[in-house]
């Protein structure tokens, strides 16, 4: 069996469930419920024996040497992290303690569990974490994408938090030997992404006739890739991949925001368009820009294809096809995660600004 932290959120969630419809490996997900974190993303499993939920911290010591010590698990999968970027402009304490510190406490259990196994089972162990490309930094129009060897230059406390995390898993593999592989993977959309990120941002506006905010002039680039096909790139770098190797994860699809926005507009205007005629793209605000504004990003994922023949499935227009088709499906869920504390974050994200 595996071990996933961080499951309830959305690329976790993904992960499951595609897991378990490929295979009948269990999974023990540990998560620790913040805002982010929501079981209605695994409803789909309430019954199923193979997912077992503990609700609980991965700074707790005590809870995930318990939880390895009983489960035995192959593997651990760390998706765990506080992972939006203008969070950590306004409080990088929990990116701090979750990202950092909760990735050492996990890295800990782990090495001593991992310690006490026989050959066989020790050789089978990988602790699998899941970061992103933000740790690079920024490219200008010019440079070529991030390659694992590109020098990390985080910018946010978010992608700061991201890049000790993985020197921490690295550490752990070069000084005690613990099998561990690392994934930096670009920008991820697709079902039970949280509408504070752009694209269910857009979505969620937009069929609430609300302003669609751009921060500043709206041509920061991006590398877009659906979630599904990160999950599958995610099993094959824990199937083939190399201990103490990091794999780049990417959809070679660079868009500038705006770009991103209006397909969104557009693919809204033929899936339920206006009752006022009006196109959805007529929403779209232009407000103040992120501080420290990362201009762009641009994975080069060729190791991983090289490596371990992986390529993803979606493009960019099917897979925001389904997405936006996906959202327009699941308003129930959209509902319940925009109540309550996410209308406290979008009115002071947002306050300034007259949307
Ligand atoms: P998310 O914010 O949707 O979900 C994070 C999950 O972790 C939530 O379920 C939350 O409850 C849980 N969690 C937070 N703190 C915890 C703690 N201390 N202990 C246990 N659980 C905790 O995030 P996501 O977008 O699904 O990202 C998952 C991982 O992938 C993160 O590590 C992120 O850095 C990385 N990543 C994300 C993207 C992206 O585009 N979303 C791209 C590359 C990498
Ligand atoms: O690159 C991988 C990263 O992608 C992950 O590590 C992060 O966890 C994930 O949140 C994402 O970070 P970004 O900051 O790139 O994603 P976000 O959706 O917040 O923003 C995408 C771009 O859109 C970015 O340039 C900021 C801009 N934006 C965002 C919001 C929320 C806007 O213009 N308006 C908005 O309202």
């Amino acid at each position: 069996m595996i071990i996933v932290t961080g499951g309830a959120g959305f690329i976790g969630s993904n992960f499951i469930l595609d897991w378990l419809a490929q295979s009948d490996e269990p999974v023990v997900n540990l998560d620790k419920l913040t805002y982010a974190g929501n079981l209605q993303n695994l409803e789909y499993l309430k019954n199923d024996r193979r997912h077992t939920f503990v609700r609980g911290d991965i700074c707790d010591l005590e809870l995930t040497s318990k939880l390895l010590a009983t489960h035995r698990p192959r593997a651990v999968i760390n998706f765990a992290a506080e992972s939006h970027v203008d969070r950590s402009i306004h409080s990088p304490g929990e990116f701090i303690q979750t990202n950092i510190v909760g990735t050492f406490h996990l890295l800990q259990s782990a090495l001593n569990y991992w310690s006490h196994l026989d050959r066989p089972a020790k050789c089978e162990f990988r602790f699998l974490h899941i970061s992103t490309d933000e740790v690079y930094g920024t490219l200008g129009a010019d440079d070529p994408a991030f390659t694992e060897a590109t020098a990390y230059q985080p910018n946010s406390s978010y992608s700061a938090s991201k890049a000790a995390s993985d020197h921490l898993v690295r550490a752990f593999h070069h000084t005690h030997g613990l099998p561990v592989l690392t994934s930096n993977c670009s920008n991820n959309y697709g079902p039970h992404h949280f509408p504070e990120k752009l694209i269910p941002l857009v979505i969620h506006n937009a069929l609430a006739g609300k302003p669609l905010p751009i921060y500043g002039d709206g041509r920061q680039i991006r590398d877009w890739l659906y979630v599904g096909d990160h999950c599958r790139a995610l099993r094959r770098i824990l199937d083939r991949g190399a201990p103490g190797q990091s794999y780049n994860v990417g959809g070679g699809n660079e868009k500038t925001n705006l770009e991103v926005v209006n397909t969104l507009c557009a693919t809204l205007d033929e899936l339920q368009p206006r009752d006022d005629g009006q196109p959805y793209k007529s929403l779209i605000a232009f407000v103040k820009d992120r501080l420290g504004h990362d201009r762009r990003y641009a994975v080069d994922a060729s190791k991983l294809a090289r490596e371990l023949g992986w390529s993803p499935v979606e493009t960019f227009e099917t897979g925001i096809r389904k997405t936006v088709q996906w959202y327009l499906n699941n308003q129930d869920w959209v509902r319940n995660v925009t109540s309550g504390e996410y209308q406290k974050w979008i009115q002071a994200q947002y306050a300034s600004e007259d949307l």
